[in-house]
């Protein structure tokens, strides 16, 4: 065979010319320093802000700082396993995360890997950890209730499909329990449940996976840790992570889905130290400008979508940790001017036994009550109001103020309403039991009930009509709404059953 030079001399030069166009020279950087999750790239010309880098060894970064000669970058992962020198990739995406049911039940770190040792989760579906909020025309206002099975907050703070509800307190008053019991009232409820640990000590967060084992609420829900032991890095990541979870159920599954973040104060300190480890300049109380704009994209992503987008809904519950009460401290405010409303925990109350610890003075839902049962919107128009305005004459009371005796009947009304409103933890009522509650406060049935034994009465109450009187629940809970006669059936079945307690427990 007779080898043509020119023919081969050819080839060659036209694969050269093939293999110049092909390769991306520009797209492939090097790390030139690394360390605390955060790194320096050199070499990435191209790269754009919150694009998703791979460093040799499949460790995820995310671009965040565009400068002059190089690019700042924070690694998602095992930073450790990045050394300096080493090559990285700009994949000109940005970063997303395994969605979807295989991760129901599971508890997964903030890129959706699983970490509860229960093997890999087969889930064929991905979503981008940063995902536009839906504008207005494909959202439609809250219209159905996500019921928390707690009295107080259903019937004085109710939260409706698609909101965002802060919840806000002190350390120690009770936050994170009304998420949980939210959480394990969406059992049989088509919710999904996903609960963001952001900052939260390893052994709290495996309490909380346990608790809600014990009430078989993991079968709904997802747990997302970013553990205080874990990096800025992904600390910061995990709400986003956790919310493209909940988008998988609310756009793709045209269902809905609940997003607990606990808490986003701790979101906020992360960020601090990935934007001062990354040099950028220092804002308000040490906190980047832009944290105000981070946590708004966040919770905007919370929707009721419209009919036409399938009418599904991603409800948020962030939770933000307040010192001594300090309610107007930058992040408090930044979240409470962000969200549809708060939940605000006292802890006095909570200390006196006032548990949920909700301060009605300042605690509000701004859209829920467009969700909320007309039973209950019924039995409990002027709660929150009047709660208020016991309280202020329990101050008045406290100061040995002389009162009239229509003052001091709003006050024995009040402190058996603050009875009937306590609940224990992990005991989530339904509408029905709610409602019944309610109206025997409200009706003012209670008042010659001694204080002390209000409650008492209340859980024996409720046990006595799910056996004698079950249809009134029935009601209740099918029709949604109360009209005049079966108000006045069920205001009579209490007062019949003030006689039966009385003979029973001898009050
Ligand atoms: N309704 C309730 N009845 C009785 N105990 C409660 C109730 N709510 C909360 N507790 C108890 O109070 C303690 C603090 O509650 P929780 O952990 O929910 O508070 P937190 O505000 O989330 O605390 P942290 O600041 O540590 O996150 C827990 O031991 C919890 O069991
Ligand atoms: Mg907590």
């Amino acid at each position: 065979m007779k080898f043509d030079v020119n023919e081969i001399s050819g080839l060659i030069k036209e694969e050269v010319r093939r293999y110049k166009t092909q390769a991306d020279v520009a797209k492939v950087g090097t790390v030139l320093e690394v360390g605390d999750g955060i790194t320096r790239v050199y070499g990435l010309d191209n790269a754009m802000a919150g694009e998703m880098l791979e460093f040799d060894g499949g460790v995820v970064g995310e671009v965040f700082n565009l400068d002059e000669d190089s690019v700042g970058a924070v690694i998602y992962g095992d930073y450790t396993k990045v050394r300096e020198g080493a090559g990285v990739r700009g994949t000109g995406k940005v970063l997303s995360v395994p969605v979807g049911e295989a991760l129901l039940g599971r508890v997964v770190n903030a890129l959706c890997e699983p970490i509860d040792g229960k093997g890999v989760i087969q889930s064929e579906q991905t979503r981008f950890v940063e995902f536009a909020a839906p504008g207005i025309a494909e959202r439609q206002p809250v219209k159905e209730p996500l019921a928390t099975g707690l009295k107080s907050v259903d019937a004085m703070v109710p939260i409706g499909r698609g909101q965002r509800e802060l919840i806000i307190g002190d350390r120690k008053t009770g936050k994170t329990a009304i998420a949980l019991d939210t959480i394990i009232n969406q059992k049989g409820k088509d919710v999904v449940c996903i609960y963001v640990a952001i900052g939260q000590k390893e052994s709290t967060v495996a309490e909380v996976v346990a608790t809600l084992e014990a009430h078989g609420a993991m079968e709904h829900t997802i747990v997302v840790m970013a553990g205080a032991s874990e990096s800025s890095a992904m600390q910061f990541i995990a709400p986003y992570a956790g919310t493209a979870i909940g988008e998988y159920f609310m756009y793709d599954k045209k269902g809905h889905a609940l997003c607990v973040y606990d808490d986003l104060s701790k979101h906020a300190i992360a960020y601090r130290e990935l934007s001062l480890l990354l040099r950028r300049p220092p804002g308000r109380e040490a906190y980047p400008g832009d944290i105000f704009y981070l946590h708004s994209r966040l919770l905007e992503r919370a929707s009721k979508l419209s009919d036409e987008r399938g009418g599904g809904s991603l409800t948020s519950l962030p939770i933000i940790e307040t010192l001594e009460g300090q309610v107007s401290a930058y992040i408090p405010t930044n979240i409470i001017s962000i969200t549809d409303g708060q939940i605000y925990l006292q802890r006095s109350l909570f200390l006196a036994g006032v548990r949920p610890a909700i301060d009605v003075g300042i605690s509000v839902s701004r859209v829920g009550g467009n969700a909320q049962p007309k039973a209950m919107k019924k039995v409990a128009p002027k709660l929150r109001l009047d709660l208020a305005a016991f309280r202020e004459l329990q101050d008045f009371a406290r100061l040995g103020t002389e009162l009239d005796e229509a003052a001091q009947k709003q006050l024995d009304r009040g402190y058996r309403m603050v009875e009937i409103l306590k609940q224990k933890q992990f005991a989530p009522m339904s509408v029905a039991q709610e409602v019944i509650s309610i109206l025997a406060g409200s009706a003012g049935v209670l008042d010659d009930i001694d204080v002390h034994r209000v409650n008492h009465f209340m859980d024996e109450l409720v046990s006595w009509m799910e056996l004698e009187a079950p249809e009134y629940l029935e009601m209740i809970e099918q029709i949604g709404d109360i009209d005049e006669n079966l108000m006045s059936g069920l205001k009579d079945a209490v007062e019949a059953y003030k006689t039966i307690y009385r003979f029973s427990f001898g009050a």
